[in-house]
């Protein structure tokens, strides 16, 4: 018999093999919205009220962030101690873009296609970011059985109706030219044999308008607008990162300082417009949760942005993916698509029973899931980690053999590593760590209300998904709200008049801090894990 697990985890598993076939005839029900309000409130981490503390300064005082985040916030400034002098300019652009990933590579080829004099800066290379992680897929309502009001519908129900309307507009309505875009651009997506677009569910969509590279969808977008960016001459400065932005005496964004990873030293760059395309906060390890996320997704545009004055929204709402990896060890937290259950996986406990639908939204599931470990009916891997199976034959039963390999050809391939045949056995997993769905507040056109001039896309915004973000949503406002943003910081860099950066708001942070008593002994942004080497 085939056994690649420690005997407890074969013992479960054949009880998931005694209810499989009666599984596969009778799907489990949906959950009511009642049932799903109380499932949430009572096992989704957001709930936990000792993971979060009040934010004490700032545009957003009063108010909770996870524990880890209120301490960057509380942090002082990298540089507020140090002599730079930011009238000796190192870089003059109209449109300075902080962060390499999609959002990032999107607005720079916009602004680029604008006729912008464009830059990057990106504390690692072009493409280290979440958006090269992403696997399931994109949305776009572009079939006939489908529209964007649908997929409004969708995007707002699923974010508990929190979304900002103007931003799930502008995210469903331009969402079919997205695709048209990457299309055209050279992203390979899965079609049928006469060309047109193949497309499948994902957890609270009504019709399948889930678009995919197969299970790499992210790193195939990624490539693509990485290429089109260097193909196009625009300039990208990798090891690079924004330690704090500039404004001028108008208050308008005016550039940032940015430090070099590897010797230290600081540069200068006066831009007319800034945008901030940092990504998301997975290593930044809220409530110790592993993270399907890079290696530099450490919240670093959220505090550049509300150092500088710009509120946050939806600070104390973060998404943990339901299916992390719970075993083997080595890649604990590593995601596991959405995907594997779009095909056919069902989640299961370890009595075998299926316990939930496996596609209800991920923060019903990832609770789920939480629930199921937290009352006995989790299966405990060598590592003590606990987690529930998703039970992967069931997509060759239903799909037919190959399935697997040729619809998540990624996944297949990462548990052979570990000698783990997925098409035979179920895999053991657990929520991850996977997206913060609030950021920096912005308006319909990207711009940040509270400081002219700057800009954000991306995962570093907030609103755009309300309090829970739909698969193939973010891969999706990344291109969105990226090429907006680089559209419309080209147009207002021609009318900008810059007047002379300062760092002003430094001071006044600090001031604030001082009054307030808060002192973490901290410096902020984080920049690298703070389990990174730092070798200065
Ligand atoms: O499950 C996934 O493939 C993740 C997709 C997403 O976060 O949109």
């Amino acid at each position: 018999m085939y056994a690649p697990y420690p005997e407890n985890m074969m013992e479960s598993i054949k009880k998931v093999e005694a209810t499989r076939a009666e599984r596969m005839s009778t799907e489990p029900r949906r959950l009511t919205a009642d049932e799903k309000d109380a499932l949430l409130k009572e096992f989704h981490p957001d709930y936990n009220p000792d993971a979060f503390a009040e934010i004490k300064v700032g545009p957003n005082k009063g108010e909770k962030a996870p524990l880890e985040l209120a301490n960057i916030l509380h942090s002082t400034s990298r540089i507020l101690n140090e002599d730079i002098d930011i009238t000796k300019v190192d870089y003059d652009v109209d449109v300075l873009v902080i962060g390499g990933g999609g959002a990032g590579s999107s607005c720079a080829i916009e602004a680029h296609n604008a006729g912008a004099n464009v830059m990057i800066v990106t504390k690692l290379r072009i493409g280290d970011a979440n958006t090269m992680m992403a696997e399931g897929g994109i949305q776009a309502a572009d079939k006939e059985n489908d529209s964007p009001v649908q997929h409004y519908l969708d995007c707002f129900g699923g974010g508990h109706f929190a979304a900002r309307p103007e931003l799930v507009k502008r995210l469903v309505m331009e969402a079919p030219d997205a695709i048209k875009w990457l299309n055209e651009l050279g992203v390979e997506f899965d079609k049928e044999e006469d060309g047109r677009m193949i497309t499948t569910h994902g957890g609270g969509t009504s019709r399948k308008r889930m678009h995919a590279a197969k299970d790499y969808s992210g790193s195939e977008i990624m490539r693509t607008v990485r290429d089109e960016v260097l193909n196009l001459g625009i300039p990208v400065i990798e090891f690079t990162s924004a330690v704090e932005l500039l404004k001028d005496e108008k208050g308008q964004a005016a550039g940032a300082v940015l430090v070099n990873m590897e010797t230290g030293d600081y540069s200068v760059a006066r831009a007319k417009t800034v945008v901030i395309a940092t990504g998301g906060a997975g290593r930044m390890h809220y409530q110790g949760f592993p993270t399907s996320n890079h290696y530099g997704a450490t919240a670093d545009g959220l505090i550049l942005g509300y150092r500088a004055g710009a509120p946050l929204l939806y600070q104390d709402s973060i998404q943990y993916h339901p299916t992390g990896v719970a075993h083997p060890v080595q890649i604990q937290g590593a995601l596991v698509t959405e995907k594997v259950r779009s095909v056919g996986a069902q989640l299961v406990n370890a009595e075998g029973e299926a316990y939930i639908h496996p596609l209800e939204t991920r923060d019903v599931n990832a609770s789920g899931v939480i629930r199921e470990c937290s009352e006995g009916r989790g299966v405990e891997a060598p590592s003590g980690q606990k987690g529930v199976w998703l039970d992967t034959p069931m997509i060759e039963l239903l799909g037919g053999e190959g399935t697997i390999e040729k619809r998540i050809p990624a996944m297949f391939r990462m548990y052979m590593n570990y000698g783990i045949d997925m098409r035979k056995v179920p895999i053991l997993i657990y929520p991850t760590l996977h997206y913060q769905n609030g950021g920096l507040e912005i308006n319909g056109d990207g711009f940040t209300n509270a400081i002219p001039n700057l800009l954000v896309a991306g995962e570093a915004a907030g609103g755009i998904h309300g309090r829970n973000r739909l698969m193939g949503n973010s891969l999706l406002d990344v291109i969105v709200f990226g090429r907006n943003a680089g559209k419309k910081a080209a147009a207002k860099a021609k009318e900008v008049e810059l007047g002379t950066p300062n760092l002003d708001h430094l001071k006044a942070y600090a001031d604030e801090l001082n009054a307030a008593s808060v002192d973490t002994g901290d410096v902020s942004p984080l920049l690298l894990p703070r389990y990174a080497r730092h070798e200065r």
